[in-house]
Formats: C-alpha cells, sequence, structure tokens
C-alpha cells in the first residue's frame, strides 16, 4: 500500500481514512495531513466519544503500520511507559551464570544490563517499530511530570537508557494524542502538536457515520436515531451522548428488530444512550414523537 504519507493534500487523507469507514470534516482532513507531512503530533481534544480513539486506529489502518497504544492513568510513569528490565529473568541469569562459575562482576553487571533483558513498553516500541502509528490516550489523566517526560520524548524521539545508550527513531511513529480535557494539558506540550477540537458531527455526516458502521441497519431507523441524538445534544444534558451512543443506540434497536422507532420505544430503550438518571429524566419529558415528525420520520 501507498504510504499515507506520501499523499498530496487533505482530500486524500479523507479518502484515504474514509476507506476505512472513519469519516472526517475539513478540519481533521487538513489536520491529519500536517500532521503527517510536517511529522508532528496531533493533539485532539473533545468531549468523549466523538472519535478521537478511533481516529488513531484509522490512521493506523489507513497506514498499513500497527497501532501501538499507551492508555495515560493517574500514576503512570516511564517503567510503565517507555522500558523496565525483566528483574525475574536477570535473577535467573545471574543465578545461572553463578552456578557455571562466572565470577567477575564487572562481566555479571554488563550481562545483565543487555538489551534482551530490557521489556520495551508502548514509547519505546513505537520508536522502534517503523512505521507505526502510537496513540497516547486520554493524557489529561497522567500527571504534570509524566507530561513534561513526554514533551522531552516527543520533541527528540530518542531516548537514553543509561545502562545502554541513546536509542533514536529512524523514522518517527505517527503521534496521536487525546485528552478529554477534564485538566488542561500544558501549553508547552501542545506546542508541539498539531491541535483538533473534535466537536460532535451535524446530522448528514452522524448519519453517514452511522450507516458506515452498521450497513445492516434500516435507513430509516439509522435517521430516526441520529435525529433523536441530535435533539438530546440541544438539552441541558449532564453528558451529552458521543457517536458511540448514537451506533449503540441503533444497535440495539436493530437486535429489538425493529426497522424504525417511535417515541414509546425509543423511551424503553434510552439506557443505550443517556448514562444518568437526570439526563434520562429530562428526556421522557421532552416530545420525542415532535422530534422525529419534524424529520418527516
Ligand atoms: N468520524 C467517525 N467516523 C467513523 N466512526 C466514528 C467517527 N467518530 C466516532 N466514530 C465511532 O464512534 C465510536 C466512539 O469513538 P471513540 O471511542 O474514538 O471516541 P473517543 O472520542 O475516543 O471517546 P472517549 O473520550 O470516551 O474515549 C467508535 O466506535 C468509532 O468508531
Ligand atoms: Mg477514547
Amino acid at each position: 500500500m501507498r504510504p499515507i504519507a506520501d499523499v498530496e493534500g487533505p482530500e486524500q487523507v479523507r479518502a484515504r481514512l474514509e476507506e476505512t469507514g472513519y469519516l472526517v470534516d475539513d478540519g481533521l482532513a487538513m489536520a491529519c495531513f500536517l500532521a503527517l507531512r510536517l511529522h508532528r503530533p496531533i493533539f485532539c481534544e473533545g468531549d468523549a466519544g466523538v472519535g478521537k480513539t478511533a481516529l488513531a486506529s484509522a490512521l493506523a489502518e489507513a497506514l498499513g503500520a500497527p497501532l501501538i497504544r499507551l492508555q495515560c492513568h493517574e500514576g503512570i510513569d516511564a517503567s510503565q511507559a517507555l522500558y523496565d528490565w525483566d528483574f525475574p529473568r536477570q535473577l535467573l541469569h545471574l543465578r545461572a551464570a553463578e552456578a557455571a562459575g562466572v565470577t567477575d562482576a564487572g562481566r555479571l553487571e554488563s550481562e545483565l544490563y543487555d538489551r534482551r533483558f530490557l521489556v520495551a513498553r508502548p514509547l519505546l516500541r513505537a520508536l522502534e517499530t517503523r512505521p507505526s502509528v502510537l496513540l497516547i490516550d486520554e493524557i489529561d489523566r497522567a500527571d504534570d511530570e509524566f507530561e513534561a517526560f513526554l514533551l522531552e520524548l516527543l520533541s527528540e524521539f530518542s531516548v537514553t537508557i543509561p545502562e545502554l545508550g541513546t536509542l533514536r527513531a529512524e523514522e518517527p511513529p505517527v503521534v496521536v494524542l487525546t485528552s478529554n480535557r477534564t485538566r488542561e494539558v500544558h501549553d508547552a506540550l501542545k506546542r508541539r502538536c498539531l491541535y483538533h477540537w473534535f466537536d460532535h458531527p451535524g446530522f448528514a455526516r452522524e448519519l453517514a457515520i452511522v450507516r458506515r458502521r452498521l450497513p445492516g441497519v434500516s435507513a430509516r431507523l439509522a435517521e430516526q436515531v441520529t435525529a433523536l441524538v441530535q435533539a438530546l445534544r440541544g438539552q441541558d444534558l449532564l453528558k451529552p451522548p458521543g457517536v458511540a451512543e448514537t451506533i449503540d443506540w441503533a444497535e440495539a434497536l436493530d437486535a429489538l428488530g425493529a426497522s424504525e422507532v417511535d417515541a414509546e420505544l425509543a423511551v424503553a430503550t434510552l439506557g443505550s444512550v443517556l448514562k444518568y438518571r437526570e439526563d434520562a429524566e429530562r428526556a421522557r419529558g421532552l416530545d420525542l414523537a415532535a422530534v422525529l415528525a419534524a424529520r418527516g420520520a
């Protein structure tokens, strides 16, 4: 497959991503094109379920490259993200060497810190895999020190392991960082990236996504569900549904054998799309039949 990095412009990036089933708007096509062309990480921020993580998988598929994922969490550190030494194997090696009568401490030490005892975690794997797509998911969950550490790694695409020396990526991985904005990520990290804010899609694009993801679902049902979700997002909900929930809802209704939905069935299946009691209550108070009628559904 032709490397996606060779594509001439945003339109081609859009077409290649669409082939994988991931639909982008003009802004995201441009951001992806520039990220690939300039070898810059792309920083994806937005509400839950709007397709931030899925972008990395789509890019990997379009590129024909493995997706290497680092899920961030509170307290994540370099030994979980970058590399660690395989202590049990080192110990076994030490015992075997001792049993064989090796006593030279210098030799033992250099043998113990050999590359084969190094466990590569996602960041190191991405530096050593060419080409690759590195997804650093939910960076807002990690703490400040980890952010600072990433900043360094993403500027140089190299890492220094005291016992082994400096390892540098021959070709920098395509990097996708995501954040749900539970806290602000530092400007210094953002400065190294191209930024894209993920809005909820409009009706036409969301319908196209549902049709693409669930080709077996009736066109009418897909349209109705999309219209209902778009109307729900217009309410002041605690957690507005993302594209993920639209897909889930359509799938749930399809699983019930429905090829269309009315207000009653919509209310009965709200648990697929709204995950707070207050939001469900608000939805029940809405005239869902009117929403469906307005779409001519
Ligand atoms: N533009 C799109 N094209 C195709 N599918 C999409 C698109 N946007 C979202 N989806 C689908 O919506 C679902 C949710 O997307 P994803 O998990 O990437 O959201 P997210 O923004 O990472 O959410 P979270 O913040 O909760 O992790 C996925 O199944 C994905 O396939
Ligand atoms: Mg995600």
